[in-house]
């Protein structure tokens, strides 16, 4: 959509830098919010402070809340350090939005975590929109291993498709293949046999039997996402590591195969108001 602004929250960050790239690519006028600011062309880079976003929003028609402390480990307090610069930062961008006279949508990103993190599964339970985490569980950390991954260009495609399709609407699952870690182990190290690549035997397994895992039915459905295959997935993502220099025949591990790979996001699509 040519000459339409939108704005990025948390830009500078692995999945947003990425959302950013694909909307300059399709024509998008974008504006970047980053606690610290830096180069720009049809990209404009703001400085993101609480009571800033009304200035950054006005203007633009669609806004996309990727920000967020993203973090496995806090010093103190997961309260003070995570959750709440989350909840407050969003409801910040929210109220911004609300207030302004242009934002006709907004697309929240999330993780899956605000679906998986339940101990009452049963197998044969297939996670997806309709399904909500335990907050009790989430405080006693009680979670099914991560079990869908998605390539990175299908999760901005997912937020491109979220912003630009008139039906969208709520929660979608952006996961498009379900896989246990010992699936994972095996199929990278067949298809990279030169990487070291973690033993089926070395990997803890917490899936319960005959999972199902997440869903996309909904995305795929009712926005159209078709997604690139595991082998795209995971070549796109060697290739990239090793034109990077990251990866190395000695000393790689499944672990490190994060570039051009996501593990699964939660998009909520938002209607703000009709202009
Ligand atoms: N990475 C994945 O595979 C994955 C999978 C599923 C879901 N997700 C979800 O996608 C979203 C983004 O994840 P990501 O992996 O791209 O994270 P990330 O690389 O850490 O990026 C998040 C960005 O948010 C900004 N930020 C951090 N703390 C902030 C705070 N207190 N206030 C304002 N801005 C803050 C940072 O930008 P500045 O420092 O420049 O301000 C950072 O670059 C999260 O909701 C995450 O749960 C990610």
């Amino acid at each position: 959509m040519a000459n339409e602004k939108v704005c990025v929250t948390g830009a500078s960050g692995f999945l947003a830098s990425w959302l950013v790239k694909r909307l300059l690519e399709e024509g998008y006028h974008v504006i970047g919010t980053v606690r610290d600011p830096g180069a720009r062309e049809r990209l404009e880079l703001k400085k993101a402070a609480q009571g800033a976003f009304d200035d950054i929003v006005q203007g633009c028609h669609g806004v996309f809340h990727v920000a967020a402390a993203v973090t496995l480990s806090y010093k103190d307090d997961p309260q003070t350090e995570i959750v709440d610069p989350c909840l407050l930062g969003t409801l910040n961008v929210l109220d911004a939005c609300k207030r302004s006279t242009t934002v006709k949508r907004v697309v929240c990103t999330s993780s899956v975590t605000a679906v998986r993190v339940r101990n009452d599964f049963k197998p044969d339970d297939v996670l997806d929109e309709s399904v909500w985490s335990s907050p009790d569980c989430c405080r006693a950390k009680q979670w099914i291993d991560h079990a869908g991954y998605v390539h990175l260009d299908d999760v901005a495609q997912a937020h491109l498709l979220a912003y630009t399709n008139p039906k969208a609407s709520g929660r979608y699952v952006c996961s498009a293949i379900n896989m246990s870690a010992i699936e994972l182990a095996s199929f990278t190290s067949k298809r990279y046999p030169k990487h070291k690549i973690a033993s089926t035997d070395e990997i803890e397994v917490r899936w319960p039997a005959n999972f199902k895992g997440f869903s996309s039915r909904k995305l795929q459905d009712d926005l159209g996402i078709q997604f690139k295959s595991l082998e795209q997935m995971f070549d796109d993502c060697v290739e990239s590591l090793e034109r990077k220099g990251l990866l190395h025949a000695s000393n790689a591990s499944v672990a490190c195969m994060a570039s051009k790979i996501s593990t699964i996001v939660m998009i909520e699509a938002l209607w703000v108001r009709l202009h």
